[in-house]
């Protein structure tokens, strides 16, 4: 056997990058509340995305719901993401963009709760879990096919 790379110690698997299914498959254990994620935003993400999730420098996380087919459609996670687990995906591998795969789980909860929430996706006072992220229907989640019909019928 060749003698390349090296051992890696539990640790440092449990930081690579996980997959993770639109429909939920792939999503940890644990849970987060809508209030708990509201702190955390005001501590590590509001400085670059705006109170509320906009008004900042990085993109606009919560907001206007305008028409997917106009000129210049809202591209906040409410109008413009198709799958509500790709935002815990991408917040537990790329932010706070200081500091990159720092948050544990719950704390990815949290934050896609409030997220969800600032977007009229969640109920403030229902804590966040993998159940429920999976059933997450977003609402322009067939919008995106249905402006392309010769790409055929949307996903079921
Ligand atoms: C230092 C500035 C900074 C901080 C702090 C920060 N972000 Fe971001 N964030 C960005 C930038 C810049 C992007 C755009 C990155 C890109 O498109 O590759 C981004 C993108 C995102 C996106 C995807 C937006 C989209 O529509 O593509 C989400 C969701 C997000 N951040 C959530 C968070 C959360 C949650 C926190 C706090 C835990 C946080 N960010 C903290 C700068 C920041």
């Amino acid at each position: 056997m060749p003698a390349l790379g090296e051992r890696l110690d539990p640790e440092a698997i449990a930081l690579l990058p996980q997959t993770l299914f639109a429909d939920g498959r792939g999503l940890p254990s644990g849970r987060g509340t809508v209030r708990q994620g509201a702190l955390l935003y005001a501590r590590l993400c509001v400085q670059c995305h705006g109170p509320d999730g906009r008004g900042g420098s990085a993109p606009e996380l919560a907001g206007g719901r305008s028409p997917l087919a106009g000129d210049y459609p809202d591209q906040n996670i409410g109008n413009w993401w198709p799958h509500a687990t790709t935002l815990f995906d991408f917040i537990r591998r790329a932010m706070p963009m200081f500091a990159p795969g720092s948050l544990s789980d719950a704390e990815c909860y949290a934050l896609t709760a409030w997220l969800l929430e600032r977007n009229g996706l969640w109920p403030e006072d229902v804590p966040l879990d993998a159940a429920g992220l999976g059933a997450v229907r977003m609402p322009n989640r067939d919008g995106f096919d249905s402006q392309w019909p010769d790409r055929g019928p949307p996903h079921p």
